[in-house]
C-alpha cells in the first residue's frame, strides 16, 4: 500500500517566533486521516521545529540541500548536516530553486545520489511551465525530468524517493490542475515508472500533487487513484487549513 503523505513547503515564510506559533497551532490541531504528515521549514527554524515536533508524528524536512558531503560552499548546507539535527528527508528539484537557481536536472541528479547516499528520503519536483501545458508538451518535459534525474537509480532507490508533480503554472497562482489534469499527469507518471521498472515498483511509489492545493480542492484531488497526497505551499502557512488539507483524505 502506497504511503498518504501531505507534505507543507514553508519556502521563505516564517521567522523563529512565527514558526513556533504555527507548530503550535499545528499540534493542536485534530487530525483525523491517516496521512503522514511533513513540514518543511527554512533552515534557520529546522532544529526548533524537529524539537518541538519529535512527540507529535510530523516530520519536519529540508527544503534543500547541496550535493557535496562539505567544503567550500559558503551558503551551502549538507545531508550530514541535516542528519545531525534529524532531518532526513529533503525536498529536491523544486521548480523555483530549477528557475531561480539554475538547477539542472544533472545537478539534481547529484543532489538525489548524495541524499540516498546518506540515508536520506527525497521528494523530488519536478512539473511544466504553462508554455509546456499550451503546447501540449508536459509529457515529453515531466517524463525526461524524471528519466535524467532518477532513471540513473535502481528500482530499491525508490523505496526511498516521493515524487512531486508540480505544474509550474499551479504554483502560488491560485490555478490547481483540475483533478482530472492531476490523475492523467500521475497515471503518465505511474506509467513511466512502469515501463522501466515493472509494475509491482511503480505501483509502490507515492506520487504527490503540489499547485494551489486549497481545503477546498484537495478532497477532490485526492481522491484520484493515482494521486497519493500533497505538496502544499501557500495554504501550510495556516494551521487550519494545512490540516484541513491532511484531513481531506
Ligand atoms: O512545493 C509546493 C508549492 O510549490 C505549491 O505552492 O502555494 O501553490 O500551494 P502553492
Amino acid at each position: 500500500m502506497r504511503k498518504k503523505i501531505v507534505a507543507g513547503n514553508w519556502k521563505m515564510n516564517k521567522d523563529l517566533v512565527e514558526t513556533k506559533t504555527l507548530i503550535t497551532e499545528l499540534k493542536n490541531a485534530k487530525k483525523t486521516s491517516n496521512a503522514e504528515v511533513m513540514i518543511a521549514p527554512s533552515f534557520t527554524n529546522l532544529w526548533t521545529a524537529f524539537e518541538s515536533l519529535k512527540e507529535y508524528g510530523v516530520e519536519v524536512i529540508a527544503q534543500n540541500m547541496h550535493f557535496a558531503e562539505n567544503g567550500a560552499y559558503t551558503g551551502e548546507v549538507s545531508a550530514s548536516m541535516l542528519n545531525s539535527i534529524g532531518i532526513n528527508t529533503v525536498i529536491l528539484g523544486h521548480s523555483e530553486r530549477r528557475a531561480y537557481f539554475n538547477e539542472t536536472d544533472d545537478l539534481l541528479a547529484k543532489k538525489v545520489n548524495t541524499a540516498l547516499k546518506n540515508d536520506m528520503c527525497v521528494i523530488f519536483c519536478f512539473g511544466e511551465e504553462l508554455d509546456e501545458r499550451k503546447r501540449e508538451n508536459q509529457e515529453n518535459v515531466v517524463g525526461n525530468q524524471i528519466k535524467n534525474g532518477l532513471f540513473h537509480l535502481d528500482a530499491a532507490a525508490f523505496k526511498h524517493i516521493v515524487l512531486a508533480y508540480e505544474p509550474v503554472w499551479a504554483i502560488g497562482t491560485g490555478e490547481t490542475a483540475s483533478p482530472e489534469q492531476a490523475q492523467e499527469m500521475h497515471a503518465f507518471i505511474r506509467k513511466t515508472l512502469a515501463d522501466k521498472y515493472g509494475q509491482e515498483m511503480a505501483d509502490s511509489v507515492s506520487i504527490l500533487y503540489g499547485g494551489s492545493v486549497k481545503p477546498s480542492n484537495a478532497q477532490e484531488i485526492f481522491s484520484k487513484p493515482d494521486v497519493d497526497g500533497g505538496l502544499i505551499g501557500g495554504a501550510a502557512l495556516n494551521a487550519a487549513d494545512f490540516m484541513a488539507i491532511v484531513n481531506a483524505f
